[in-house]
């Protein structure tokens, strides 16, 4: 199957083949989503196939507007219109009770609640609305692999697998929506993403727990997608606190480790590497932003024996950040034993 490149003008060409219940992946201001027709439930099983994800974790349906949910949705908690008017379109996926038999189990993963989401990107958006049709999505990268922020990325993992690519350039924000569940009484963050806890509570005035099970990921989680490994570089990634940078540096050196590095600006002007992907300012929305490109980058260059990363404190934005940068270095900080 040839995989084609979409731009701009050829929109309409992208949603014929989703209308169709071909797979077409799409930028978004998070990652990029691998897109299939979420009323065709054959595309979607398409969908797990070339991903080879598992098949009981459930997707996220993208909208091109809040009145698509309710054709699916059984009742919406009382804070959801202020969420809404706050943070749609955006990195945020609410989950809704939804109505028996309104999507199929294969988006669903047989739970009676869905993920819906409206993402910030004009194309796309022009893309679900020209198809007729929600989209699933989940992020267009092979199961392992940290998820796509360029169309490039896209095309590396899933090529000769999908139809075509939209193409938009780099995504702005780097790492998937911040996922709220908003099918109890407490709205709870069960994934965090770009939209903060902090920005949740100041907006909505009430406490927004963050689900215990982001913390311990060895227990039974509540979402089945949650207990997944989302990738795993096949260097292997250690987190270096600030302060033990040197030690770690000298250790390498000591064992005669190649180190590749994941760092700021500032981190890179201290130490040296043959392999550095260096994000474009010290700001934790750089980071975050080059996380996924880095680590893809570092592990395909082959030329280093570990990947040391930077770290930031894990508040706002920096909790995103730690929480995928944990899952690739395997929660392994440097320590010297
Ligand atoms: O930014 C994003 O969210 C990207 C872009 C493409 O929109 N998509 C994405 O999809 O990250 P995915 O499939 O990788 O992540 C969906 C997450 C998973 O952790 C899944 O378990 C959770 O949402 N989820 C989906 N439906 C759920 C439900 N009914 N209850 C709890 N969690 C659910
Ligand atoms: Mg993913």
């Amino acid at each position: 199957m040839e995989t084609k490149i979409f731009q701009s003008d050829q929109i309409e060409e992208a949603a014929a083949l989703l209308r169709n219940g071909e797979l077409v992946a799409f930028p978004t201001e998070t990652v990029y989503g691998l897109g299939a027709n979420a009323l065709l439930a054959e595309s979607v099983k398409q969908v797990f196939a070339v991903k080879g994800r598992p098949s009981d974790n459930p997707l996220i349906v993208h909208v091109a507007n809040f009145s698509m949910t309710e054709e699916f949705v059984e009742s919406y908690h009382p804070l959801t219109e202020t969420i809404i008017k706050h943070f749609w379109p955006g990195p945020l996926t609410l989950i809704f009770k939804i109505k028996t038999g309104s999507l199929s189990p294969v988006v669903t993963g047989g739970l009676s609640t869905a993920a819906f989401r409206m993402p910030d990107n004009k194309k796309t958006l022009s893309l679900i609305g020209k198809t007729g049709a929600p989209l699933v999505g989940p992020s267009a990268n092979t199961s392992g692999k940290p998820s796509p922020t360029t169309a490039l990325h896209v095309y590396h993992d899933l090529s000769g697998k999908i139809s075509g690519i939209l193409d938009d350039g780099a995504t702005e924000i780097g790492v998937e929506s911040t996922v709220l569940d908003l099918s109890g009484d407490q709205p709870t963050i069960l994934r965090p993403g770009a939209v903060t806890q902090e920005a949740l509570q100041e907006v909505l005035g009430v406490e927004v727990p963050l689900d215990k099970h982001l913390v311990k990921e060895s227990e039974t989680p509540k979402a089945p997608g949650m207990k997944y490994k989302h990738y795993s570089p096949e260097t292997s990634v250690l987190m270096i606190k600030p302060e033990d940078w040197q030690k770690a540096m000298e250790w390498a050196k000591a064992k005669d480790k190649k180190v590749g590095l994941l760092v700021t600006p500032t981190t890179a002007n201290k130490y040296t590497s043959a392999d550095c992907f260096v994000f474009e300012d010290d700001t934790i929305e750089a980071a975050t932003r080059g996380l996924f490109s880095g680590l893809r980058a570092l592990d395909e260059a082959k030329k280093s024996d570990v990947i040391f990363a930077e770290v930031f404190p894990e508040d706002h934005l920096g909790l995103a950040y730690m929480n995928r940068l944990k899952k690739a270095a395997a929660q392994n900080y440097f320590s010297e034993k």
